[in-house]
């Protein structure tokens, strides 16, 4: 199998409430984007990657990409307004040799490459597999402030990256949100729309998304266990 990977790394991180693009934030005394790099450098499978970055960090995310030592062609592609206009640009720019194409959040830097690899191997059995985590909190809808409804957690799964999909499906699916404007906040929910199959691949907690300041504090603590150097 030939997979091409995508990283969407071009977000500004609003919600991180800091000067610098998230993907450019230092985590362990490396940017974000680091970590992602590192992940897909350690996955056989994938032969090529492309990153979207923040328009004006080409500069900084090729330096990023030289430090990480991928062995494999690496575009950059400044990114769009939103993360699915990014992982549509960079679909273009992907090999259509690739049968596979896993895309990921840098905002994910925990990922590991066996978790790549499993989503690789599930997406060529169905149409798609994303990591995911059974949730584990209970479920509550408010109207803002008082409890409405008990939602049912059995059979819910909290969707993370990576997520990968067969290409030709994944472009078609892009394809068509384009068309018919639908938005959507993971790749899975287009192909889903298009009614292609998605597995889910049992992941961790620790696979966390740093969205918030809280976030960042979490990682910080755990990225010197895990990446002990
Ligand atoms: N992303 C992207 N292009 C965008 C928006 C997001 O490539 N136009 C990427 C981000 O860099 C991130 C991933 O998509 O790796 C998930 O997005 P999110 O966590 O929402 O990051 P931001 O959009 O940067 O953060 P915020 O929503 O707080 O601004
Ligand atoms: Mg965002």
């Amino acid at each position: 199998m030939r997979a091409s990977a995508i990283i969407v790394a071009a977000g500004s991180g609003t919600r991180l409430k800091l000067e610098t693009a998230k993907a450019f934030v230092p985590l362990g005394g490396r940017p974000l984007l680091h970590y992602s790099l590192r992940a897909i450098a350690a996955v056989a499978a994938i032969g090529e990657a492309v990153v979207t970055v923040p328009l004006g960090m080409e500069v900084q995310a090729r330096a990023e990409v030289a430090r990480a030592g991928l062995e494999i062609p690496v575009k950059l592609i400044a990114g769009g307004a939103e993360r699915q206009d990014s992982v549509r640009i960079a679909l273009g720019l992907s090999s259509a040799e690739s049968e596979i194409v896993v895309v990921h959040d840098a905002a994910r830097p925990f990922a590991a490459p066996a978790l790549f690899a499993a989503c690789l191997d599930a997406a060529q059995r169905a149409d798609g597999a994303i990591a995911a985590i059974a949730l584990a909190d209970t479920l509550k809808r408010t109207d803002g402030r008082t409890i409405t409804a008990t939602i049912a957690r059995a059979g819910l799964w909290q969707a993370q990256t990576p997520q990968a999909f067969r290409r030709k499906m994944l472009v078609e699916a892009h394809d068509r949100a384009l068309r018919e404007r639908w938005a959507a906040t993971d790749d899975a929910e287009l192909i889903e729309r298009c009614g292609g199959r998605v597995e889910v691949v049992a992941s961790s907690a620790t696979n966390l998304k740093i969205t918030t300041p809280a976030d960042l504090e979490i990682a910080e603590a755990l990225v010197m266990r895990l990446f002990a150097r």
